[in-house]
């Protein structure tokens, strides 16, 4: 009887860190596309942090950046550095690899751009120091409307 217990425990436990694996594993490890500057700092930062976060990256060097944006139509508003495609959704900047997958997960059938606008200090691959301004991600889409998606204080 002892015996069964503890190899009940030992499966319960084993099936919940299964679960959990495959929770924070099945969108990254998708494949990302990403298109940037051949100079550009930042954004092999950036790379490194989507690798981190298990992204497989496939990284396009180009000196026309603003004619990427235009085919991919990223508003002016919300344009960054580089600029980054996965699946439907185009990623615009330094988002950080939560806020990709969390848009993965929800998977929208509307929205078209996901954005980190400008070049925030501290976002992914904008490390400086200690310093950190807080700074919205912004999803545009099919209607034209941008909503903010998250708003990351720290
Ligand atoms: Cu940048
Ligand atoms: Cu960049």
């Amino acid at each position: 009887m002892y015996i069964i217990n503890k190899l009940h425990i030992i499966l319960t436990a084993s099936f919940f860190s299964t679960a959990l694996t495959f929770s924070s594993t099945v969108y990254s490890g998708e494949t990302i596309e990403v298109w940037k500057s051949p100079t550009c700092g930042c954004c092999e930062k950036w790379v490194s942090h989507l690798k981190e976060n298990g992204f497989s990256v496939v990284t396009h060097n180009t000196q026309n950046m603003q004619s990427i944006k235009d085919d991919f139509g990223v508003p002016k508003k919300l344009r960054s550095c580089h600029t980054a495609k996965i699946g439907k959704y185009v990623i615009e900047g330094h988002v950080p690899a939560t806020d990709i997958n969390e848009l993965l997960k929800m998977n929208p059938t509307d929205v078209k751009v996901l954005s980190a606008p400008g070049m925030p200090a501290g976002s992914p691959g904008m490390e400086m120091g200690n310093r950190f301004d807080p700074y919205p991600t912004v999803t545009y889409n099919t209607n034209k409307e941008f909503n903010l998606f998250n708003y990351h204080s720290k």
